[in-house]
């Protein structure tokens, strides 16, 4: 994995500031974007001249286009992208909840086009380029818990594998991850064994280098090969 220049979108925290920081330390030229800009400001500071901060809030689509065309003018060319951005609300098992539905949405899903449809282009053009979106294993099926976080991170899969077919003969590497449970500020409240966020941050750019669509634990892509094939009626029962 080697990058000149890229953009992280959710970079302020988790996941997507610990890429931020992994692609610095490799000499990559960074664009952070993500609301917090004190956050941003503080990753200027730990790598100045190689990272570069843009407040943005991902729900503002209409800025998009522009904002994309003065980055990758600022950054003097683009490598690489990664849409890190998420939301997942704690959701009671009673709660249909339209106001944190609708985030989810458009920050998982919308947000996710808004940006990447800009890559698509470009890249389409330049015939070069890697697109990586963070999806996650909680699309892979409708559980009780969380109904729209899951039907986001389905969505977003479906859209990155539609982008990833449409632009294979033109060179560009579109690649899904799908991250188990990892401990960021979005996990705080949950407990269980969760995988370091550098050490996913680390798997995701070295899977970066392959198109299609990739867990980052081995045994993740047989688990829930089985998972994804249990029918509706015995899922239903179970907790997993
Ligand atoms: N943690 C896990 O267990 C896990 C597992 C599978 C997949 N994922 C996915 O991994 C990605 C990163 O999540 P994380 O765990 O690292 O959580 P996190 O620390 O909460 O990071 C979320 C990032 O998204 C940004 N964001 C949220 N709403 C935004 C908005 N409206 N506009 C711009 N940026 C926005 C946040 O920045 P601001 O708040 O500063 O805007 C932050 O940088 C998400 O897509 C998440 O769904 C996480």
């Amino acid at each position: 994995m080697s990058y000149s220049t890229a953009i992280v979108v959710g970079a302020s925290s988790g996941i997507g500031e610990n890429l931020v920081c992994q692609l610095a330390e490799s000499g990559c030229k960074v664009a952070a974007v993500a609301r917090r800009k004190e956050l941003l400001d503080a990753l200027v500071a730990e790598f100045p001249g190689k990272v570069l901060a843009y407040p943005h809030d991902v729900t503002n689509f209409d800025e998009v286009p522009k904002l994309f065309a003065k980055i990758t003018q600022e950054l003097g060319g683009l490598d690489l992208i990664i849409y890190a951005a998420g939301v997942m609300p704690a959701v009671a098992e009673t709660e249909f909840n339209f106001e944190k539905d609708r985030e989810m949405v458009d920050v998982n899903v919308l947000g996710a086009i808004a940006w990447l449809n800009q890559a698509a282009t470009r890249f389409e053009n330049t015939q070069s380029g890697t697109i990586v979106g963070i999806g996650s294993v909680a699309g892979d099926r409708g559980r009780q818990g969380q109904p729209v976080y899951n039907t986001t991170k389905a969505a977003l899969a479906t859209y990155m594998e539609a982008l990833r077919n449409r632009l294979a003969k033109k060179g560009v590497k579109v690649v899904t991850i799908k991250p188990g449970p990892t401990e960021t500020p979005m996990t705080a409240n949950l407990k269980g064994k969760m995988m370091k966020a550098d050490t996913a941050a680390k798997l995701i750019l070295e899977k970066s280098n392959k198109t299609g669509e990739h867990y980052l634990k081995p045994v993740h892509w047989l688990i829930f090969l089985i998972i994804r094939n249990i029918p509706s009626p015995v899922f239903r029962k179970l907790k997993v």
